[in-house]
């Protein structure tokens, strides 16, 4: 019964296309743990308008990064699929808790750094409070585990501060999140700059392989990635570049990063980068295809998103209702 199984709740923004990063560091390990968790997987619309976004790109994309998590083997009948405007209770709760988040933890926000400081004197005030709609998204469904990438430990740390602070002024309503980081696909890195992580809003296309990438990109992307001169395949911290090709080749075979350095002793990088790109291409393109078949039947896309929405409206209000009361606001 899905009512005695933990909870998973995990979510990405469509504010660009996905990459390999968003892949292999969050959707590959859903599919992983869907069979043992109630899972809400979301599409968070709401997080992506703290960038400008273009209204048309913002539509596709939305119904794309749908497409991919049922692709990439999310089954709909098993997990709740959603998209986070269509459930109201994420930006109500995300007020009230906004009322118990402090400017001082959120300012502490590297992300929240990062990004402001690309924006001159216009920074949204929502790119601000970001990090308490994510709690909120988080706290609403009592998530036990939040599998995510190594650059929202953070953002997961201030959600379970959040709560904790909650439970401790009214009394115990919400399920502290544990963070779920994977082992190897936790941070791919960029190809071209293998020191900074790889991301949808990238200056340099090439470093960057996205998910409906063709296999002639993938392996003119994987060709140029940049590397060292020391010329052996070993997985140190040395050599970022080689590093992040094992660490991609890892985290789709699942192996070991040793594994990988055996198989090329006495072979070089050129070998290594040949091989990465297929294994991204064997992976990468049965899931294309399913993307594109699916994007093709909006009227499926629209039954998984319209049922997702209703049994999180269900589940959601519950703790809305739970959190206004409990803060003094009359029953409706
Ligand atoms: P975002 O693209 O910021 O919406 O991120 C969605 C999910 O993908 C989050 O769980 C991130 O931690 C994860 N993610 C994004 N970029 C990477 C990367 N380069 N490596 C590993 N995980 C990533
Ligand atoms: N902030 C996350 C990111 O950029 C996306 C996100 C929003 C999320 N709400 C979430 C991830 C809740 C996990 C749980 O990657």
């Amino acid at each position: 019964m899905d009512t005695e199984k933990k909870v998973i709740f995990s979510g990405i923004q469509p504010s660009g296309d996905l990459t390999l990063g968003n892949y292999l560091g969050a959707i590959k390990n859903w599919v992983r743990l869907q069979e043992d968790y109630d899972c809400y997987f979301c599409v968070v619309d709401l997080h992506a308008i703290t960038v400008k976004q273009v209204p048309k790109d913002l539509r596709r994309r939305t119904l794309e990064v749908l497409s991919i998590y049922i692709a990439a083997g999310i089954n709909p009948e098993k997990a709740t699929l959603f998209i986070q405007s269509h459930v109201p209770s994420h930006s109500e709760a995300s007020w009230l808790l906004t009322c118990n988040s402090y400017i001082g933890e959120l300012g502490r926000m590297t992300q929240y750094k990062d990004k402001s400081k690309k924006m001159g004197d216009s920074i949204n005030a929502g790119l601000f409070v970001y990090p308490v709609l994510m709690a909120a998204d988080i706290l609403l469904y009592n998530a036990d585990l939040v599998p995510v990438g190594k650059d929202q430990k953070q953002h997961l740390e201030l959600a379970r501060d959040i709560a904790e602070r909650f439970n401790k002024a009214y009394s115990p309503t919400f399920t502290i999140p544990e963070g779920y980081i994977p082992p190897a696909g936790a941070k791919i890195m960029d190809l071209q700059d293998p020191t900074k992580k790889m991301s949808k809003s990238t200056d340099n296309p090439n470093g960057c392989i996205l998910i409906m990438d063709s296999p002639e990109v993938i392996r003119k992307k994987v060709s140029r990635a940049v590397t060292d001169s020391i010329g052996i395949v070993n997985y140190t911290e040395d050599q970022p570049g080689v590093q992040n090709l094992i660490n991609i080749i890892c985290a789709i075979k699942n192996i070991s990063p040793e594994e990988v350095v055996k198989s090329y002793e006495g072979k070089g990088y050129a070998d290594l980068k040949k091989d990465a790109a297929e294994i991204i291409i064997a992976e990468l393109s049965p899931l294309q295809e399913k993307v594109k078949g699916l994007l093709d039947n909006k009227e499926y896309l629209e039954s998984i998103y319209k049922k997702g929405a209703e049994k999180a409206n269900y589940i959601s209000q519950k703790t809305l209702r739970k959190m206004q009361k409990k803060i003094g606001f009359i029953p409706r």
